[in-house]
């Protein structure tokens, strides 16, 4: 049987990091420390410089990705990227990427589905592997909501930050390893819970982020539990089979409900919100990169990817690493 196999992870964030402490200084915001990581778990974000693009720190993330999985760029034939801040609205973000690496053979494209665009962009990277459209593929989130956000709300703008996430997919015959299935899910009916409200189909203003935070926080504690339940179902797997839940990273609160509710000690939950903040598609990839890169998941080990985001969109992907 073919499967899609993580042959490597890569992360990358801009240098500029801001501590929640200086955001009243520097972007004259009326909060604190202590309630921010209080509620949210959030203790510092990554800003994006002003010539940084979601091209260019995808591009870095790929780069590592790469490097990781000892796979030359000439190899690769498919690169998805996950973004709600492309560059511009065409070309796509993934065809910059592919540029900046020099890539020329193949295809790439975007999908949008918010902050789970990285588990949708795993899904569809998988479907083409496995129907042997494409062999190696890139799979992406990169974010710079820094530029989307409306820095007078201080109830949003103090909850994100900027950066990249990669991961090598390759096409193995023959493995026990490698991604089982993919869960995807979106509820229009939820749209304007969490949006930007700007782009061509309004006032053709880029638009920024608007959220009501409370029933996001509702919404996102219920699907995100119910659709790792429902990948482990699928795959006649239950919650003692899982080592690694590596959760879209939103709000340390409802990270730590999602473990508790699978029964998954508070090390084997990765956490990086903290350092992070929300990086909306990129903030599964850059987990991923981060606990990889420590060398902390053993080969096979089985995981789950989660997330929720504007849409609504959720899902989750299950596989051995
Ligand atoms: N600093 C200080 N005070 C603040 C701040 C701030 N940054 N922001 C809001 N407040 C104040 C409000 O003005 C309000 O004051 P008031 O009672 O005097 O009016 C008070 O704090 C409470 O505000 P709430 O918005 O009710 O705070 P809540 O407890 O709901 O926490 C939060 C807000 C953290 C956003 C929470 O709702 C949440 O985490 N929601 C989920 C968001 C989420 O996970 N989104 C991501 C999923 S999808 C995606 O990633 C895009």
């Amino acid at each position: 049987m073919l499967r899609s196999v993580i042959a490597g992870c890569g992360g990358y964030l801009p240098e500029r990091c801001v501590p929640n402490a200086a955001l009243a200084a520097e972007f004259g915001i009326e909060t604190s420390d202590e309630w921010i990581v209080e509620r949210t778990g959030i203790r510092q974000r990554h800003i994006a410089a002003p010539g940084e693009t979601a091209s260019s720190m995808g591009a870095a993330a790929a780069r590592q990705a790469l490097e990781r999985a000892g796979i030359e760029p000439g190899q690769v034939d498919a690169i998805i990227v996950a973004t709600a801040t492309p560059d511009s609205a065409f070309p796509a973000t993934a065809v910059r990427i592919q540029q900046h690496l020099g890539i020329t053979q193949g295809f790439a494209f975007d999908i949008a589905a918010a902050c789970t665009g990285f588990v949708y962009a795993l899904g569809i990277a998988d479907a083409l592997l496995k129907t042997g459209q494409a062999r190696c593929a890139l799979v992406i989130g990169t974010e710079v909501f820094s530029r989307i956000l409306d820095w007078t709300d201080r109830g949003t703008c103090v909850l994100f930050g900027d950066g990249a996430g990669a991961v090598v997919l390759t096409a193995e015959q023959g493995t026990d390893r490698g991604i089982l299935s993919t869960h995807l899910h979106s509820d229009g009916r939820h749209g304007d819970i969490l949006l930007v409200d700007g782009g061509a189909g309004s006032t053709g203003g880029p638009g920024l982020l608007r959220m009501a935070g409370k029933e996001v926080f509702r919404h996102a504690v219920s699907k995100l539990a119910s659709v790792v339940d429902e990948a482990l179902a699928a795959n006649g797997l239950n919650h003692a089979d899982l080592r690694w839940l590596v959760p879209h990273q939103a709000n340390l609160r409802i990270i730590e409900a999602m473990g508790k509710k699978l029964n998954l000690p508070r090390e084997r939950v990765v956490v990086t919100v903290d350092r992070h903040a929300n990086t909306s598609a990129a903030s599964i990839p850059l987990a991923l990169a981060d606990v990889a890169g420590r060398g902390l998941i053993e080969r096979g080990d089985l995981m789950a990817l989660e997330g929720i985001g504007g849409g609504l969109t959720w899902g989750a992907c299950l596989l051995r690493f």
